[in-house]
């Protein structure tokens, strides 16, 4: 195939071409990239999970009871953990599981607890092994409990040896002689590993680095379905997710969990600016997921709340909710230039819900953003395939979770359409299936992550009416999950942590960003070799980004690209990435350790015309960058 790229005309990107969307689901926050290893730490319960003692056993046949004490430690958290001595003489206290596990290194674990109750004495914390009961670290606290109120404790615990694996647990003792009644009463117990940037409250290290080293440039969040909330009651109410941990009553999780709330709007936030993202907020929208419709003359509540939360987010330091972010630490608005309003209002509602959210929910969330913020980007969150006008100047959000055949076919999905943003996308079904009536694929999987490629370079063809696309959902945790496709998969042990075959593909092509896209001509149709052309203005390098989606014919496919004014001898980085054993279904285990993916640079040197040449194997994706650093 014979390419030649112009060296003017093209559209510019937005600069932030790809990132992902984040919720809590398959555990990816509380037990996933929100660092705390405490599991249940506050005893958190919603109409849908009950309060319980998930997570925890006794120590030396200490009674652990649930209690709602008359002076609880804070509205937000009234229940709290009673522990008291059994039958058995000697100290007593409780186990906490983690998150199924907890990775014991020689490093700095900062933990917290409350108490109340009368105890002159020791507290003892420790990390052990859950098989042996081996102690990897312990730290004795000196107690300050009083009967009257609750007093936080704090600690650092530094092991003296990492465990040999993620098998462990922690445990909070205490001598029942020292206590008056022989037994206190414990609520928000908390223990964090070292952070990704050192925030407190902050993320899992090498989950965040994972996904930093993808080169995204913009996160989606809370949600993807989190947002929506089962109902109208139990929405992701962002106000509750803000301050000290003991103000926040956590979240009744959409996914099959109760969850803490640990990250809440200012971690997300925080977590964005850290790893340098754009953000895409989404904000509630009057819909929820069992169809629970706002009725007009009862929403204007829920607009002032979104006013509220851009505000917090963007306002000066100076204004109501701008000051509530300055007190939280962060004197400077962050950025937003993207606000949501809802998720999938198309879905959840069926006719009535779509028929509301065009009638009057989303037109007035849009007058009323617009108005305060001018220059704010809405999107509403349906696309032009869902029958639905986008009202610019919004644009809208496309979800394709497709088989790979299907993220092919729709190459050119955008080519004559509105403005979308891509907010969630990934090949999540075989092709030929049943499609959503079975279940989605183990693990993103080698011809996916090819159709992958092929509908985001289709995107990027289109980049500036597309100005962010989003992989959705991001992570999983192996021990409890509701998603399985995912760019990466994790559990409590690092060794776990697994890129994904989509992983490699999304990083590529993140990597080499184009400030704008070029007009690109070729002798042969897209098919099976798909391709988008572009430059990067600030490195002075041309791009081109390509994959080769062929089921029936294995040849490879020759390629010869021309960037208009490339020279003779001209250097170029040229990465491909392949699956070597071949196989369509091949994946990357985290349980086996096996990476299916090769990936290779070269540096390859335009022949005496200044074309660049090069063979693409069959199911193969590449990317061309004239800036071979
Ligand atoms: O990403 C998983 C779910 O798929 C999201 O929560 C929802 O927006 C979509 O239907």
């Amino acid at each position: 195939v014979e390419i030649k790229v112009a060296s003017s005309g093209g559209n510019a990107t937005s600069g932030h071409q790809y990132g992902f969307l984040h919720e809590d689901i398959n555990n990816s926050g509380d037990g996933g990239i929100y660092a705390e290893l405490i599991r249940n730490r506050a005893f958190q319960f919603s109409p849908r999970y009950p309060v319980s003692l998930d997570g925890y056993r006794s120590v030396n046949d200490a009674v652990l009871t649930l209690k709602n004490l008359s002076d609880p430690l804070s509205d937000a958290l009234p229940t709290s953990m009673n522990v008291a001595a059994g039958k058995a003489c000697g100290i007593v206290g409780f186990l906490n599981e983690g998150f199924w596990g907890i990775d014991v290194k020689k490093q700095k674990y900062t933990g917290s607890f409350w108490v109340k109750g009368s105890y002159e004495g020791v507290f003892t914390a420790s990390l052990q092994s859950n098989l042996t009961a081996h102690v990897f670290g312990t730290v004795e606290i000196e107690s300050k409990a009083s009967p009257n109120e609750w007093v936080e404790h704090e600690f650092e615990l530094v092991p003296t040896m990492d465990a040999p694996n993620s098998n462990n647990t922690f445990a909070l003792t205490f001598n029942p002689e020292g206590a008056a009644d022989g037994s206190l009463d414990f609520n928000l117990i908390s223990l964090f590993p070292p952070t990704y940037k050192g925030r407190k409250n902050g993320l899992r290290i090498d989950i965040a680095e994972a996904l930093e080293e993808l080169h995204p440039s913009v996160l989606r969040f809370p949600g993807g379905n989190m947002l929506e909330g089962d109902n109208n009651q139990s929405r992701w109410n962002w106000k509750d997710t803000l301050g000290p941990l003991r103000n926040r009553p956590g979240f009744q999780g959409v996914w099959g969990y109760q969850q803490t709330h640990g990250l809440g709007l200012m971690e997300y936030l925080e977590w964005a600016e850290d790893m340098n993202l754009e953000i895409a907020v989404g904000v509630w929208a009057g819909l929820a997921l069992n169809g629970d419709i706002t009725p007009q003359d009862k929403l204007q509540p829920f607009i002032d709340d979104a006013l509220d939360q851009i505000e917090f987010i963007r306002g000066p330091a100076d204004s109501k909710w701008g000051s509530r972010r300055a007190e939280l630490g962060h004197r400077e608005p962050f950025k937003l230039h993207y606000v949501e309003i809802g998720n999938e209002d198309w879905l959840a509602g069926g006719e009535a819900g779509w028929q509301s959210y065009q009638d009057y929910r989303f037109p007035m969330f849009q007058a009323a953003i617009s108005a305060a913020y001018p220059d704010m980007q809405i999107i509403a969150s349906g696309a032009s395939s869902d029958g639905y006008e986008i009202p610019a100047p919004a644009i809208g959000d496309y979800h394709p979770y497709r088989e790979p055949d299907q993220l092919v076919t729709e190459f050119n999905r955008f080519d004559n359409d509105v403005a979308h943003i891509v907010g969630e996308v990934a090949a999540t079904h075989p092709n030929g299936g049943i499609g959503w009536d079975g279940d989605l694929q183990p693990f993103p999987w080698w011809i996916g992550t090819v159709g992958e490629a092929v509908s985001m370079i289709g995107y990027e063809r289109n980049a500036d009416r597309i100005p962010g696309v989003f992989y959705a959902p991001v992570l999983r945790n192996m021990n409890r999950w509701q998603w399985a496709v995912t760019i990466l998969q994790f559990a409590a042990d690092p060794a776990m942590t697994t890129r994904s075959t989509s992983w490699y593909v999304w990083e590529l092509f993140a990597r080499h960003a184009m400030s704008h896209t070029l007009p690109a001509t070729s002798d042969s149709a897209f098919g099976p070799l798909y391709y988008v052309a572009g430059a990067n203005e600030a490195a002075g390098s041309f791009i081109w980004k390509g994959a080769v989606y062929n089921t029936t014919d294995s040849a490879d496919v020759p390629v010869s690209v021309a960037f208009e004014g490339v020279k003779a001898g001209t250097k170029a980085a040229l990465t491909i990435i392949t699956n070597p054993g071949g196989d369509p279904y091949g994946y990357n285990d985290p349980h086996t350790g096996v990476n299916i993916v090769d990936h290779t640079t070269y540096i390859i040197v335009s022949n005496s015309e200044g074309v660049f040449e090069f063979d693409m194997p069959e199911l193969s994706v590449a990317v061309l960058d004239t800036d071979p650093k």
